[in-house]
């Protein structure tokens, strides 16, 4: 048989084989294929040409890496995530950050197959998504992308995405590891230990890998001197000796990769988006024995696995094309209506009573103009965008009348508010002020990167004095992708509600939200101290910085550090009942979940969602613990008047520390405290636990 039909047989048989039987004809493949051929399946193919065109339009087209056509073997087809698809008119969803304040992984799985089929209607196989980087300071410029500042919750969140996902297409989980720092990522060095890495920036890694993640994408920052991409100990050690990840490492794009060799022997398989150190570098570095083959080998080994695992599944599947496969806009409405999380509700000022509120004043810019969020990578194209203006407008009672100032003039924001029943401030970040970060412009066209500063732009701080000043009932609905401080008018107004970059379907969630047909039920993903003194120390312009145990509620508790709105807070409009929390279990052995048992009233007469949390804390444990850690969580969907018992399963994953010992995660005989509440401020305890 001529060498091409065998090696395209051999792809075929590779992809119509099961588990044992590929893995041993990908290795018959692999070593039957040249040293080029390999490589070529090693990085991506992006043209010069697709390179200018990107400056302008990225990711226009799903980026390209190992087409062959010669064998067969069909390339891996990337676009970005994680809020929608990239390529093509896509549906925007609510950014990460606001379906990380959902705390429900149900819809985020949802979300993954709709985008995975949204994807592979436009082409491509692969989503850059989810982003599962810890939110170790809000100051972070694409804090917007991830889930938010807890391991536990950002790993269900992260694995929910990826299981939906791929169902469709292959997950990329990214940035592996703790890239947290926007303006300083192409350089800047993590300092970290053993036990808090393993602790606090890998646990929602693993849990995508679990869940069966295909890829992973490196990081462009280094942890303890070396660039991700080259991280030994990260992605050989860790990722693929430890953890046993099947896929493949992608780095992250350009500046992902700095050195052939490092990556190599570091364990990175695939370079993206083009071959500046695995091409013609990589082949000759292998040549002159610079380089042992058997490492390439072993990541194409890997290249062909994924491709042939995905190729399996989906071969014989026609690409989705009805519309309702194309645009998931109930989807993106659900989401956003279950992010939004209502801060602070005084004297019920909040739902507005539509028949009586005939006077309606919407304040500022970001209420009429579509405000998505991030402008880079993540950029989504929606074919419309509903504003928070329209949304109120098209919500407001007949006889009602809605009056609309932009807010660059504060007389006009007085005038309006005094004239108004109600007053609507629409206040908060944009593109401009956080997200990705590309080029170092003077700090007047800045667009993106971090927040040293967390208070709003002082302009919007004076718009909602004003309003509050002349209307008692001023409502804020923010914008952003992470928390703000606002100390200066926090006491002002007896209403805020998070909004954040609430996707193409925002405006009317928000509405509905304001006039109460939906009551919010989302809880804060991070929490919002009252000033950014009070955190870890951040700098986005760094070239090295130590990241330590504690961060988030985590080290607000163990300081004593008052909040101003903690992790897991969000208020509702029924005032949910805990009427019983109780650890079910009598004898845990550790090694199956504890059963905790919880009953939830809901007293009022609206319909409503609350999030049970289940915390745990180890009081007499050998190391230093944080105060308590998020352990468990679910969200209620509740009728007026209805009481319901629910049953967590409580994996003990959470409670387990790092020993460095024995380098292993270790499940210590000592005793447990369980509590259970609405949020990290507000729980009660359900029982105590030993593990003898
Ligand atoms: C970003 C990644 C993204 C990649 C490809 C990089 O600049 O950091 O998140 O997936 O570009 O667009």
């Amino acid at each position: 048989m001529p060498r091409e039909e065998y090696l395209r047989t051999l792809w075929q048989k590779a992809v119509d084989s099961r588990a044992e039987e590929r893995e041993r004809v990908i290795s018959v493949l692999t070593t039957s294929m040249s040293l080029e051929e390999k490589v070529h399946q090693m990085h991506g193919t992006m043209s010069v040409g697709e390179m200018f065109v990107s400056v302008f339009r990225y990711n226009l087209r799903p980026f390209r890496a190992g087409e062959d056509p010669v064998i067969g073997i069909p390339p891996l087809l990337f676009t970005d995530g994680p809020r929608g698809i990239a390529v093509g008119r896509s549906t925007c969803f609510p950014v990460s950050m606001a379906r990380g304040a959902s705390f429900d992984p149900d819809l985020e799985e949802r979300i993954g197959r709709a985008m995975g089929r949204e994807a592979r209607a436009r082409g491509a196989n692969m989503v850059g998504a989810p982003c599962v980087n810890l939110l170790r300071h809000p100051g972070w410029g694409r804090a917007q992308e991830t889930y938010g500042e807890d391991p536990y919750h950002v790993g269900e969140m992260g694995a929910a995405l990826v299981r939906g996902l791929q169902e469709e297409v292959m997950a990329c989980p990214k940035h592996f590891a703790c890239n947290s720092i926007e303006e300083s990522r192409f350089h800047v060095n993590v300092v970290v230990d053993e036990r808090t890495l393993r602790e606090v920036y890998l646990p929602h890694f693993r849990h995508c890998v679990d869940h069966g993640a295909h890829c992973i994408m490196s990081a462009y920052n280094r942890v303890n001197g070396d660039y991700c991409a080259h991280n030994r100990h990260l992605l050989r050690d860790i990722l693929k000796g430890e953890w046993g990840f099947q896929g493949i490492v992608m780095s992250d794009f350009v500046l992902g990769t700095r050195d052939t060799e490092k990556a190599l022997l570091g364990g990175l398989d695939v370079e993206m988006p083009q071959g500046f150190h695995y091409g013609h570098r990589l082949i000759r570095a292998v040549r002159r024995g610079r380089l042992p083959e058997r490492l390439v080998d072993e990541a194409v080994r890997r290249i062909l696995w994924v491709k042939a695992e995905y190729f399996s599944k989906v071969a014989g599947r026609p690409a989705p094309v009805k519309p309702s496969e194309l645009l998931h806009r109930e989807l993106a409405l659900e989401s956003a209506r279950k992010g939004m999380v209502l801060l602070k509700n005084e004297g019920g000022a909040l739902p507005l009573p539509r028949g009586e509120t005939r006077r309606i004043a919407v304040v500022g810019k970001l209420a009429a103009v579509p405000n998505l969020g991030d402008m880079g990578s993540s950029r989504v194209r929606p074919p419309y965008t509903v504003t928070p203006l329209e949304g109120i407008t098209a919500m407001a009672s007949s006889g009602s009348e809605v009056a609309y100032c932009d807010g660059s003039d504060l007389g006009e924001v007085r005038r309006l508010s005094a004239w108004a029943d109600a007053c609507v401030v629409v206040v908060g970040l944009t593109h401009r002020q956080e997200g990705e970060y590309m080029l170092p412009l003077p700090e007047t066209l800045k667009v993106g990167g971090d927040r040293e500063d967390l208070d709003l732009p002082a302009p919007w701080e004076e718009v909602v004095l004003a309003a509050a000043q002349n209307n008692r009932r001023t409502v804020v609905a923010l914008m952003g992708g992470s928390a703000v401080t606002m100390e200066r008018w926090i006491n002002e107004v007896p209403a805020v509600i998070m909004a954040w970059y609430p996707g193409m379907e925002g405006g009317w969630a928000l509405a509905e939200v304001l006039f109460g047909t939906v009551n919010p039920g989302g809880k804060l993903p991070f929490s919002i101290p009252r000033s950014s003194a009070a955190l870890p120390f951040f700098r986005s312009r760094i070239r090295e910085i130590a990241y330590g145990y504690l961060h988030g509620y985590r080290w607000l508790d163990a300081r004593g550090l008052p909040t101003r709105f903690p992790f897991g807070h969000g208020l509702t409009y029924a005032d949910f009942e805990l009427r019983k929390a109780q650890v079910k279990t009598e004898r845990w052995d550790g090694a199956s979940p504890l059963e905790v048992e919880v009953e939830v009233e809901n007293p009022h007469n609206l319909p409503g969602d609350e999030v049970v949390q289940v915390y745990v804390s180890v009081p007499r444990s050998r190391v230093m613990r944080p105060p308590k850690v998020l352990a468990g969580f679910r969200r209620l969907s509740l009728h007026p008047r209805e009481r319901v018992t629910v049953s967590l399963d409580i994996d003990p994953s959470p409670f387990t520390y790092f020993d460095e010992e024995r380098g292993e995660m270790t499940l210590e005989r000592t005793e447990y405290r369980i509590l259970v509440g609405f949020s990290s401020k507000n729980l009660r305890e359900a029982g105590i636990i030993n593990l003898y």
